[in-house]
């Protein structure tokens, strides 16, 4: 793959098929699914296998995995790599969440190292595919370094982290230089920086503030803007990048809600709405907008809606 590697981050409730194909679509080199979690696909794998299916045209594509037992982790990397077959399986040890946290999973972990590698391993040994691990700077007094020093033997291959630590949660300063320390003392695992890339101008800096990175993984960055990665990408090669103007984002929004139609049928009318609020945020009247927005049940609705409101 080339480099930097741009990924869209694992987001519960927003990375699904159709936001993947689109970012896909706009330059996203992988995508990460919602987390899927293990316990879930031990006792009854239906409902989870349909959360992380994907359509063949969105590759590469990388499901992640939580929970804390690593019997279950065993089963369901077995599970996804027979029904799934993704191009990678991650691990998730970066999650907050209360519900997550609370159960010993997520970032929980990061503090558990025997535990941490008994995952690991219990995932390495049940796929042939390449296995990655999503962590946060820290938790307490642990550090994502003292983390990876104590599994990087582990044959995983990639890491994302996130330079907040679970104190910080989901805002202020990020700290991308531990990645580059990571990548320093472990060259050969991949490194991805994540936490607060909301520009590409912000992307391309921190990859040449930090050079050692392999890429990025961007998360909040994509919303309404999933052209952010051929953007980016732009900005990096050519010194520049096409804006998009109302016209192309309708079509994108049309596109994105078509192929939500298509994989959740009328819920995806239901879990569409957010995304188009993001999608016509910056646009002038779009305050009006979304209050109709938020109510559409078919695609003509959005067209009409978007036609009406501002008279293109
Ligand atoms: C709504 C939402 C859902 C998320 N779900 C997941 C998840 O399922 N797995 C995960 O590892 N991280 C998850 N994250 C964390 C993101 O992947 C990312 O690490 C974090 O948002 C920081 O990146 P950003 O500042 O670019 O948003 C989620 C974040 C948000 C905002």
């Amino acid at each position: 793959m080339n480099k930097p590697i741009l990924a869209l981050a694992p987001m519960a409730g927003i990375t699904d098929s159709a936001f993947r194909q689109i970012c896909g679509e706009y330059g996203a080199d992988v995508t990460y699914s919602e987390m899927a979690s293990v316990s879930a696909l031990f006792y009854k794998p239906q409902k989870t296998l349909e959360l992380v299916r994907f359509n063949k045209k969105e590759s590469p594509y990388i499901v992640q995995l939580f929970g804390n037992n690593p019997k279950h982790f065993a089963v369901a990397t077995k599970i996804i790599t027979e029904k799934i077959k993704p191009e990678g399986i991650d691990i998730n040890f970066g999650c907050p969440a209360k519900k997550v946290f609370r159960h010993g999973s997520g970032c929980a972990l990061l503090s558990q190292i025997s535990l941490s590698r008994e995952i690991i391993s219990a995932v390495c040994e049940n796929t042939s595919l390449p296995v990655s691990i999503k962590i946060r700077a820290g938790l307490k007094n642990f550090s994502a370094l003292n983390f990876i020093e104590k599994t990087q033997d582990l044959p995983y291959s990639a890491i994302m982290i996130h330079g907040r630590t679970y104190e910080k949660g989901f805002s202020g300063e990020v700290d991308f230089e531990i990645g580059q320390k990571i990548k320093k003392r472990f060259p050969l695992k991949i490194i991805l920086g994540n936490g607060g890339i909301d520009s590409p101008e912000k992307a391309r800096d921190i990859l040449k503030k930090f050079p050692l990175l392999d890429g990025l993984g961007i998360a909040r960055g994509s919303w309404g803007r999933p052209f952010f990665f051929s953007q980016t990408k732009d900005l990096i090669k050519k010194g520049k990048y096409a804006t998009y103007s109302f016209p192309k984002i309708k079509k994108i929004m049309l596109r994105h809600a078509k192929l939500m139609y298509k994989d959740k049928g009328d819920r995806g009318f239901f879990e569409i709405r957010k995304h188009l609020s993001w999608y016509v945020k910056d646009f002038p009247g779009a305050k009006k907008i979304r209050k109709n927005l938020v109510l559409v049940k078919k695609s003509e609705e959005i067209e009409k809606i978007l036609s009406d409101r501002l008279r293109i």
